[in-house]
């Protein structure tokens, strides 16, 4: 199955991620930073944080956890639990050909994810001291996780505050596995895609799940 990906921006040194459902900064170039990596894939989000965006990301298949019903669209599907919100990342992911799906938060839903991740992309900003209601408090233990490559931001007019990007990677990769009949006998598109996504799979190690192109996406920034 698809690896995932998280996206984080925490301040420094408090580990805070949001206040009143909103994010504590504006930070251009980490915002253009997760447009392109999230950009064609599903993305995987809390209700509140859905709703704190205010809108469905475009071109990108918005899968959102509630407990209550949301209505779908073309490009937001409600999740009631977290299996079905692997299961239609994974079917999304098959069908369009792509390796990785991305959980984008909040505070819960890093949570819930964490144990499926591969890859973090976390975001330290410098901010200093500030007050919130939602953090990311994880460490990453240099036995569980490499740091593979980082790069630092300047504060700047589109920019609040300097800040760092760090492209975390699970030593071990966590593999989902699941056959062709149980998952996707009764979807077309699924079953339709699963050869070519099967030998696109095959051809790729762990290592592999960070394209180069993937790694260029920072020094473009
Ligand atoms: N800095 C960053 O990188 C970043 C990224 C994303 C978000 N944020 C911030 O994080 C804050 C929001 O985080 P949060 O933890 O409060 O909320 P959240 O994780 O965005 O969403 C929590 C909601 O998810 C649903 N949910 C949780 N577990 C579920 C389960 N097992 N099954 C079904 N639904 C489930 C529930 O929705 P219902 O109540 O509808 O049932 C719950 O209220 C905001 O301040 C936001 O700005 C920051």
């Amino acid at each position: 199955m698809p690896s995932a990906t998280s996206l984080v921006a925490r301040s420094y040194p408090d580990k805070i991620i949001g206040v009143e459902n909103t994010l504590p900064w504006h930070l251009g170039t980490d915002l253009k930073h997760f447009k392109s990596r999230t950009q064609g894939h599903a993305v995987i989000m809390g209700r509140k944080t859905f709703e704190s965006i205010g809108r469905p990301l475009p071109n990108r298949r918005n899968i959102i956890l509630s407990r209550h019903l949301i209505e779908d669209t073309e490009n937001v599907k409600w999740a009631p639990n977290p299996e079905t919100a692997l299961l239609i990342a994974d079917q999304y992911s098959i069908i369009n050909l792509k390796k990785e799906f991305f959980v984008i938060g909040g505070e819960e839903i890093y949570n819930i994810f964490h144990k499926y991740i591969n890859i973090v992309f976390l975001t330290d900003v410098f901010s200093g001291p500030i007050n919130g209601d939602a953090k990311f408090e994880r460490e990453f233990d240099g036995r569980e996780w490499w740091f593979r490559f980082e790069k630092e931001f300047p504060k700047s007019e589109s920019d609040d505050y300097a800040f760092r990007i760090s492209c975390i990677v699970r030593r071990k990769p966590f593999h989902r596995f699941a056959s062709k009949n149980e998952f996707s006998a009764d979807d077309r598109a699924v079953w339709d895609a699963w050869a070519r996504y099967e030998a696109m799979m095959d051809r790729s190690n762990p290592e592999t799940v960070l394209e180069p192109s993937q790694l260029d996406l920072l020094s473009e920034l």
